[in-house]
């Protein structure tokens, strides 16, 4: 079946972050919104069909997950990333937000230090410090147009007694499809310095054309050992609002001590519809994601295009992974205040700032390319004419 992903589907008033919410974030709906990690794609029909056959049956009452929802994640792992995973390893978490804060609760303590590598996925921050715990930074470095690790910085943290890394794999917001190589050195230094490894792997099906996906688990039994592993069909099928994610952790002892949060909190039932949904795109959703990845590609080709021939001010980052690129705007000379005024009221976009994500960001912004591209087109548009003194028509 041949999926169209150019179809335009209005999402505002239906209780959707990314639309309704533009008052609240930029002070206006005036702009066309590019911002929060979604789609504007529709639920393939696959997974529809699933859920309204669910939805018939007109009792919805306490759920579990049964062994076809196991069997349909662990056969997608071994599909996708070539990575064999036992249904004992994983776990329950309605969001990978929840899970990296149950994480940090249960490998660490109050004071313990935690790294992060920012410009980086905004709420790990929070995760870090609402629990007490030193966020310590080991800076990405924009190097050629793509952020490299500081390993050298990385291996001081290390020594100087961090419990813990959370790293994007891939990275939001650089889209950095972290290598095997990387993430080997990486790895050696968390096992040999003791160093918990946090991946966060939520974006990891969306990896762009010429690039692949590394499990960091997969690397060595040592580093399986050593790491928690985070994956979730929210991103890959558009289903963040089905609160339906997964843990994996294939250490018992480790296992045993993140039970305990998760047990405490009380949440692993979970949505019932969550648990549809992510069996359906699990065992269907091959096919439908290949034609998404060509799509997006076509999606980041438009846009390294678009600026390349008149977009001058502005240096995209071209991303290996994930539907986000990351826009170096600090050759337009505009401060961050500027900058954002500028976006808001002459190009007439809802973008995520680049100091959201920490130091770094600064004069950058996000755009989100998972919309049809006419949309897509528009945004471009409206950008160029912003920046010929134009007001965007949105
Ligand atoms: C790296 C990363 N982790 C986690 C999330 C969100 O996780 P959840 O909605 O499952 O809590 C996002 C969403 O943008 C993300 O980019």
């Amino acid at each position: 079946m041949k999926y169209n992903f150019d179809e335009i589907t209005d999402r505002s008033n239906t209780a959707c972050v990314k639309y309704d919410l533009r008052n609240l974030f930029f002070g206006t709906e005036e702009v066309l919104p590019m911002w929060v990690a979604d789609m504007d794609f529709r639920t393939p029909d696959f997974i529809m069909d699933a859920i309204r056959k669910r939805a018939e049956h007109e009792v919805l009452g306490y759920s579990i997950r049964p062994d076809s929802y196991f069997t349909s994640l662990t056969a997608w792992l071994m599909r996708r990333h070539q990575w064999a995973v036992d249904r004992q390893w994983i776990a329950f978490s309605p969001g990978i937000v929840p899970a990296v804060n149950m994480a940090v609760l249960a490998f660490s303590q109050r004071r313990d230090r935690i790294i992060v590598q920012p410009p980086v996925y905004f709420p790990f921050f929070d995760a870090v410090k609402k629990h007490g715990r030193k966020l310590v930074y080991n800076q990405l470095i924009m190097e050629n147009g793509r952020y490299r690790m500081d390993f050298e910085d990385l291996e001081k943290h290390c020594r100087e007694g961090a419990a813990m890394i959370i790293l994007s794999n891939p990275h939001n917001p650089g889209g950095n499809a972290w290598t095997r190589e990387e993430l080997r050195k990486l790895a050696d230094l968390c096992n040999r310095y003791g160093v918990l490894m946090v991946s966060d792997e939520i974006h990891s099906d969306l990896v762009n054309r010429g690039y692949r996906h590394t499990v960091l688990a997969g690397l060595s039994p040592e580093t399986a050992a050593n790491t928690v592993t985070m994956v979730a069909p929210s991103k890959t099928f558009n289903l963040a609002g089905m609160a339906t994610s997964s843990v994996i952790i294939s250490n018992p002892l480790l296992m045993k001590k993140f039970r305990k949060v998760l047990d405490a909190l009380h949440i692993e039932m979970g949505n019932l519809f969550g648990n549809i949904a992510s069996e359906a795109a699990y065992t269907h959703g091959d096919a439908w994601l290949e034609q998404l990845l060509d799509y997006i590609d076509g999606n980041i080709r438009l846009l390294m295009d678009f600026a390349d021939k008149r977009l001058p001010q502005v240096k995209v980052i071209r991303p290996e992974a994930t539907y986000m690129a990351w826009l170096d705007f600090s050759a337009t000379g505009m401060n961050q205040h500027e900058l954002k005024t500028f976006v808001i009221e002459k190009a007439g976009l809802g973008l995520n700032e680049g100091p959201q994500f920490g130091p770094g960001g600064e004069g950058y912004m996000r755009m989100n390319l998972a919309c049809p591209r006419a949309t897509l087109q528009k945004a471009l548009e409206q950008l160029e004419a912003g920046f010929k003194g134009k007001i965007a028509d949105v």
